[in-house]
């Protein structure tokens, strides 16, 4: 309790300074909150996921979502008085696990002071008691009639107003940044990757802030989440380990994966840049590049080859004298001779040995 008390004190000068120096700006904490949203979410249907949900944070002893296991540190902080306010928040937000040793919050703190500030104030606007607080202060009668004004749409998307020319008159055209969006994919031959570039060093930090909580430090998995490096030479044994860099054909997936699916929670939060650090570092974690200082960049990526490449064929069946035929497909009795069994399942013996079936089903 007394390291609470001290730590209290501390930060109200904290708070205070932070204050002073900074007009907290909700707007920008919900840019901030992209980094708590992997294991927090807040708003309407928010649940509890990796993190506690975070409506009506403040006021709320520490540690008691119903349902949500947390640390029993966590609990001990909320049994001995800790509750989640500016102050207490601030603190914990600077250094989780100075603030509460022992959290299973893995998440290193916020660096900037007006990073906590805007993220707290973003987090008011999920409280109902302090929602309506959130920019009290600045804004007047005047401004917010300006900020009504601006809802309106813009220009750009009254330019695509429904069009009712197409088939079922529903609809409209697709604007070309809708299909940018949308459009991200990368080939094996590289076609579709943005410019940028990014070094194995850059790709640690953002990978260690970013991935490690779940992949490990070195892509080796924390718990069940998925292993990202090392089984090389597992490819043969019944329960091979599967990575980038034991079983995965083309750099471009990797990137693309990253890219379009990562962080687990809030994909899409990562620069181009930021894919190919992390794709750097993801290459050197598994032995592909060994220079730190290497950066990879949509020039050379093409250069990159995975190990396993060598084992994966072009899917050539168009190419195949069945297909290429374009012969309509046998559906009945296509197999000339008599048929036999000539392979069985080897992990479930799920092919009967005998005729009355007994056999059939049993693990071994
Ligand atoms: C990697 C996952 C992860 C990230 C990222 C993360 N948290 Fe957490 N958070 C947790 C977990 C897990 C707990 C429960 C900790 C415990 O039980 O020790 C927690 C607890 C909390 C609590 C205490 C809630 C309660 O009910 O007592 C607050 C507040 C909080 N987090 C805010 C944040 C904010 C704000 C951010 C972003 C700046 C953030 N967290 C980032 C996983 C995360
Ligand atoms: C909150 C946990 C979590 C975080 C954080 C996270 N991942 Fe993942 N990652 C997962 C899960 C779960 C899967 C498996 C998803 C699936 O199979 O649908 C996965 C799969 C992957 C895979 C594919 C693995 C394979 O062999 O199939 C890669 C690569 C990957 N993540 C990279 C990253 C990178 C890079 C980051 C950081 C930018 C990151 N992940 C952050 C949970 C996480």
């Amino acid at each position: 309790m007394l390291k609470f008390l001290k730590a209290g004190l501390l930060a109200t000068g904290f708070v205070a300074a932070a204050n002073a120096a900074y007009a907290a700006d909700a707007g920008e904490g919900e840019k901030v909150f992209r980094k708590c949203a992997a294991c927090h979410s807040v708003g309407e249907d928010a649940k509890s996921r990796v993190g506690p949900q975070l409506n009506d944070v403040f006021g709320r002893q520490a540690g008691t979502v119903d349902k949500f296991k947390y640390s029993a540190a966590m609990v001990a902080a909320g049994e001995a008085g800790v509750v989640w306010d500016e102050q207490t928040l601030t603190q914990f937000l600077v250094k989780p696990r100075d603030f509460v040793s022992g959290t299973k919050m893995a998440f290193a703190g916020l660096r900037k002071s007006a990073d906590v500030a805007n993220v707290i104030e973003y987090l008011k606007t999920f409280d109902s008691d302090l929602a309506g607080t959130v920019g009290q202060e600045e804004s007047s009668g005047e401004e917010v009639q300006t900020a009504m004004a601006e809802e309106a749409p813009p220009a750009a998307a009254q330019d695509h107003a429904p069009d009712h020319d197409g088939a079922f008159g529903l609809g409209r055209v697709a604007t070309e940044d809708e299909i940018a969006a949308w459009d991200i994919d990368v080939r094996p031959d590289g076609l579709g990757l943005p410019v940028g570039k990014g070094t194995v060093a850059d790709g640690e930090v953002l990978f260690t802030d970013n991935c490690a909580v779940c992949h490990g430090d070195f892509g080796e998995g924390v718990g069940r989440w998925p292993v990202l490096a090392g089984g090389q030479d597992t490819l043969t044994d019944s329960r091979p380990v599967k990575t980038i860099g034991s079983y995965w054909p083309y750099l471009s997936t990797v990137y693309d994966y990253v890219k379009r699916a990562m962080p687990f929670g809030n994909a899409r939060s990562l620069s181009d840049d930021d894919v190919y650090a992390i794709t750097a570092y993801l290459l050197y974690l598994n032995d592909v590049v060994d220079d730190e200082e290497f950066e990879l960049s949509n020039e050379n990526f093409e250069d990159i080859h995975l190990p396993n490449e060598g084992n994966f064929i072009p899917d050539d069946r168009f190419e195949e004298a069945h297909y290429a035929k374009k012969d309509e497909p046998c559906m009945t009795d296509c197999k000339p001779a008599p048929v036999t069994i000539t392979m069985r399942a080897q992990v479930l013996d799920v092919t009967p040995d005998t005729d009355d079936d007994s056999a059939g089903g049993q693990i071994d």
